[in-house]
Parts: C-alpha cells; sequence; structure tokens
C-alpha cells in the first residue's frame, strides 16, 4: 500500500492520524514521534495545563495555552518537517484560546470534536494554511457544520474525521442508550458523509474513519470500505513514547475485554474507559466531597450538582499512574494490547515496512 494522506495543504506519506487523547496522553513526545514516522502527529489540548510546569494550583486558564504551545514545539523539535496538529474539545472553556494558541505555535491542523465547532474557521481566519477538521459521528452533523462554515466563512472541512461511538476511546458522539442497539454503520456513516460533501459542496476532502483500528488488518479493511485514512488513539497508548505513566500502559496490558465499558460523563457525554475503578473514584469524590477547583468544561453536572466526579483531576490522576482512582479512557481495543511497543513499531505492522524494507 502507498497510499499518502493530504489534509488542506499538508500531506504525509501514511494516511495515519495519532488521535488527541487528552490530559497529557497525547502530548508532545507522542504527537513528535508519530510525526516523524510519517502520520499526523497530535497534541490533545484538553487539560494539557495541568501537571505542566507551568501550573502552579490555581492558573489554569493562563497553564494552559503556555503548556500546549511547549508541547507543540517539543514534538517539532523531535519531527522539525513533520505533520503537527492539535486535538480540542469544544467542550471546554477555553477551547477557543486553545485553538489560538496552537496556530501561533505552528500547529498545521486543528481537529475538533466534543461538540460542533461552528466558528472554528473564524478563530483561525489569521491562519489560512491551518487545516480544519470536525469530528463527527452523523452525516448529518457534517453536513450541519459544512453548511455553516461555507455560508459564514466561505470555507469547508478540510478533512471529516467520522468518530464510530461503539468503538471509540474518550468521550463519544452518541447517546448511550444509542451505543451497542445495532442501528449504527460506521462504514456506511463514512461513506454518506463522503457522498454529502462531493454532491452537495463539491468538496474532495478526505473523510478519515476513527475508532476500532488496530492492526494493518483492520487498516486495510477501513480503506477498502472508502476511507482515505484512520484515526488511531488506543494502539498508540501502549507505545513507549506515549506521554502516560507507565501504570497507565499497565492497566490496558492488564485489561480484559469485560473491563471496558461505558461510563456517563460530568460533560453530559458517554464515553469509553477502564470501569471497575469508576466506584472507587466516585467514592474519594464523595469522601473529600471538593469543589469544582477550574470550571474546566463549558457544561459540567459536577460542578453544577456534585454528580459524578471531577473529571479532569480523575483523568489527571490516571495520567500520572494513580490507576485506583483515576480514570482511564481506552478504546474497544485495548483488550488487544500485549506489549508495549515503539511508536515505529506500530507503524512498521501497518505499513509492512521491515519487509518492504527487504525488498528493496
Ligand atoms: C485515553 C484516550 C483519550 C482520548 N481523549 C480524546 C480527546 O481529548 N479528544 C478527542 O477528540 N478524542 C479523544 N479520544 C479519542 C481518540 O482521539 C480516537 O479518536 C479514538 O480513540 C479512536 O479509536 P481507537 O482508540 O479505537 O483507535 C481519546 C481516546 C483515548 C483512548
Amino acid at each position: 500500500m502507498s497510499q499518502s494522506l493530504t489534509i488542506g495543504c499538508h500531506t504525509v506519506p501514511f494516511p495515519v492520524i495519532q488521535g488527541g487523547m487528552g490530559v497529557r496522553v497525547s502530548a508532545g513526545n507522542l504527537a513528535g514521534h508519530v510525526a516523524r514516522c510519517g502520520g499526523i502527529g497530535i497534541v490533545a489540548s484538553a487539560g494539557i495545563g495541568v501537571g505542566s510546569r507551568f501550573y502552579d494550583g490555581g492558573n489554569y486558564f493562563v497553564a494552559e495555552p503556555l503548556a500546549l504551545q511547549e508541547e507543540i514545539r517539543k514534538a517539532y523539535a523531535i519531527a522539525p518537517e513533520g505533520v503537527v496538529g492539535v486535538n480540542c474539545m469544544v467542550a471546554t472553556t477555553d477551547s477557543d484560546t486553545l485553538i489560538k494558541a496552537a496556530c501561533e505555535a505552528g500547529a498545521k491542523i486543528i481537529i475538533c470534536g466534543a461538540g460542533l465547532p461552528m466558528n472554528l474557521p473564524g478563530l483561525t481566519v489569521d491562519y489560512p494554511d491551518v487545516a480544519l477538521v470536525p469530528i463527527v459521528s452523523s452525516v448529518k452533523a457534517a453536513e450541519l457544520i459544512a453548511r455553516k462554515w461555507s455560508k459564514n466563512f466561505k470555507r469547508l472541512p478540510d478533512a471529516v474525521i467520522v468518530e464510530d461511538p461503539e468503538t471509540a476511546g474518550g468521550h463519544l458522539g452518541a447517546k448511550p442508550e444509542e451505543i451497542g442497539d445495532g442501528s449504527y454503520d460506521q462504514m456506511a456513516t463514512v461513506r454518506g458523509v463522503k457522498q454529502m460533501l462531493r454532491e452537495k459542496f463539491e468538496c474532495n476532502s478526505p473523510v478519515i474513519t476513527a475508532g476500532g483500528i488496530w492492526d494493518r488488518g483492520d487498516l486495510l479493511e477501513a480503506l477498502e470500505a472508502g476511507a482515505d485514512g484512520v484515526q488511531m488513539g488506543t494502539r498508540f497508548v501502549t507505545t513507549a513514547e506515549c506521554d502516560a505513566d507507565d501504570a497507565f500502559k499497565q492497566a490496558y496490558l492488564n485489561c480484559s475485554k469485560e473491563d471496558i465499558g461505558l461510563i456517563m460523563s460530568p460533560a453530559g457525554l458517554p464515553g469509553r474507559a477502564l470501569v471497575k475503578n469508576v466506584p472507587a473514584i466516585q467514592e474519594r469524590e464523595r469522601r473529600l466531597d471538593t469543589n469544582c477547583p477550574l470550571a474546566c468544561l463549558k457544561k459540567c453536572s459536577y460542578r453544577q450538582n456534585k454528580e459524578r466526579f471531577c473529571i479532569i483531576n480523575a483523568l489527571d490522576r490516571a495520567q500520572r499512574g494513580d490507576v485506583k482512582t483515576g480514570l482511564i479512557f481506552c478504546g474497544s481495543n485495548a483488550w488487544r494490547a500485549d506489549r508495549i511497543e515503539t511508536v515505529q513499531e506500530v507503524f512498521d505492522d501497518l505499513f509492512e515496512l521491515k519487509a518492504a524494507a527487504v525488498n528493496q
């Protein structure tokens, strides 16, 4: 397979985007190594300030853009010629600030999920080369975005990522009762988004599938079924270069299929995670009875009604290695992880690079 991927004016040799994984699971190190190997490396902006050297416990909104820019610079130090982008969650309070900070620091692609990024082209108007990519889980959402962007900004998405609520990790774009009821068809949605862009907007932007891609077989199947590329999160967690603590990676290595399930996030969205320790997270919250420390989300049931738990702190604890009371997001494939590998080994496996080198 020799299929490159072009998004806006940026081309990478391999059709792989490393999915943004918030609260420093994908920061500069992972993104830089993916970009160096020929994929698109993504720094996740959500909660990146917590756990950074800029955060003093009280200056979250100051630390966030500074930490994001530092991680983008780290990624480019690893892959000076690579394509490094930033993932932003529309549901976070400071997403607009982080999008602007990302452009300023040289992000080549902005990928937005967890909400519809209706004003994204307006925020990046001074950076016309920055490619803009929404994440959706329905043709309807993709069409809504394309219509708004075209009407208000004379711009169309440079790519669309279709995320599969049945398999992807982290926050999901479907109602909990719809997940697992057999009504959702990922590849039909990918083809539907493509057809809608071509027919209604004369737009040839690539459509990327996200969720459930683990090995070369999965990748080839997705490309065969009509995707122009894949976004992969879970497989990159158990790499040496992933920015999470070793205990986080070990939790993936130790888990079985039954440990992976759905939680309801205080953001009002379902999320896929290792669910065994969720009672311990809630118990900790009840015992300590803390108030919302940051207001990191625009809408949060913990801040508003003390429901569930503080998600940024739970994700931060897990990222630092507290896997007992931390929240470990993962995709449905986490049980397939059986060793720590390098990012290069993942690319070797996906694209049979070693075999290709021997045959040359
Ligand atoms: C630990 C973890 C954290 C994630 N955080 C984010 C995030 O901050 N923003 C986002 O848009 N998607 C997030 N995701 C989703 C991934 O970017 C990716 O699209 C998805 O997991 C793809 O499915 P896969 O994990 O089966 O490859 C996260 C996924 C994981 C596993």
